[in-house]
């Protein structure tokens, strides 16, 4: 049986932002699988691996980051959290306030958030606010808000603490595979992700603990992809709705992570990321939410146009749990099959009663 006890009690713990003194507010988070993928493996021969951080407590890497904030605003007296969000951060941050006994206040774009994330934010106690705009509205009111009330803004927007907290998912994955990957692949929505995936890898490099870097493969959604095109998308869409981000707040560290890796950020169409989506689920048995299947749609773009050579170990962080959007999974052409509950009108429906 292991003893487990989130990232602050863990050997990570050197590398985080936290006195001797700070309390951990923790779920436990961290410690994710690390699955190989045999089919995308063969598929692109290669050595693909899935990060799997849709199994945090929250269901998604967002917990990573946030025990370190709000174990911060906890320990510095405050009453309340305050963040703006596409769904995750939300509930990542109603989650560990409601551990530390805090109020969570969250900002989120109205009818813009998987259900399953609002239904996180209902029952962890958060006071909702759905604001008639983008995510990035939300983010403004939020940083105003914040600069007049007394609320800890737990954003990733200058927010130190959330993104050293992200970093660990790096140190777990040289851990895990005794080397860093020659490529990480991730989706990209605020930018902060990628921001300190890097960053991870590079403080595992700089600690002499890994002897090389990889390069960072980014991926936003067509619709939404401001560090693509390098200018803000006013109206950013698609149905991902969890990377539907106009104007990135961690932009430069996004593009120094791309640059700085010899990476690229690049742009993967619905089709492509929806089309992940369900190989994910049935090829490996890993029930991801739709934008975390960007980074497998983007790998396999890059194979498809010959721009992954063969034979390199590949990371992809799948960053949310499926279950938050089952909508998502219900409006993707299931059709319900019917029978009595007589087992042998069951048999007949299945075309087992030959
Ligand atoms: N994948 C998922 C499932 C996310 O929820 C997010 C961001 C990302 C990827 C992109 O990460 O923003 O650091 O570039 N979700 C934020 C939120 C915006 O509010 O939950 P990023």
């Amino acid at each position: 049986m292991s003893s487990w006890r989130g990232l602050i009690d863990s050997s990570y713990r050197r590398w985080l932002p936290v006195s001797d003194t700070t309390p951990a507010v923790t779920l436990h988070e961290g410690a994710t699988p690390l699955l190989r993928s045999e089919h995308l493996s063969a598929l692109t021969d290669c050595d693909v691996w899935l990060k799997v951080e849709g199994a945090n407590p929250t269901g998604s890497f967002k917990d990573r980051g946030m025990t370190i904030a709000v174990s911060t605003a906890a320990a510095a007296g405050v009453r309340a959290v305050l963040c703006a969000s596409t769904g995750n951060t939300s509930a990542s941050a109603a989650a560990y306030a409601a551990r530390a006994g805090l109020a969570a206040v969250v900002l989120v774009p109205r009818g813009r958030i998987a259900l399953g994330k609002l239904a996180q934010a209902i029952r962890y106690g958060a006071r909702i606010v759905e604001i008639g705009g983008t995510f990035d509205d939300c983010l403004r009111v939020a940083r105003e808000l914040a600069a007049h009330h007394p609320a800890a803004l737990v954003n990733s927007v200058g927010n130190e603490l959330r993104l050293a907290g992200q970093r660990t998912v790096s140190y777990e994955i040289v851990d895990a595979l005794g080397r860093a990957p020659d490529i990480h692949c991730l989706p990209v929505g605020n930018g902060g992700n990628i921001t300190a995936t890097w960053g991870g890898y590079r403080t595992y490099a700089r600690e002499g603990l890994a002897s090389t870097l990889p390069r960072i493969w980014g991926f936003q959604a067509a619709g939404a992809a401001p560090l693509v095109h390098g200018v803000p998308v006013a109206d950013p869409t698609t149905e991902a709705t969890a990377i539907r981000v106009g104007n990135p707040a961690t932009w430069d560290g996004a593009i120094a992570a791309r640059d700085e890796s010899g990476g690229m950020i690049g742009a993967v169409t619905d089709e492509e990321i929806f089309d992940a989506y369900r190989a994910v689920a049935r090829r490996d048995g890993v029930f991801a939410e739709p934008a975390s299947a960007a980074g497998i749609a983007g790998l396999l773009r890059e194979h498809a146009t010959g721009r992954l050579a063969a034979g390199q170990t590949v990371v992809i962080t799948l960053s949310g749990n499926g279950l938050k959007d089952t909508e998502a999974s219900l409006r993707d052409g299931y059709q319900p099959t019917e029978a009595s509950a007589a087992t042998a009108d069951v048999a007949r429906t299945l075309g087992w009663d030959s």
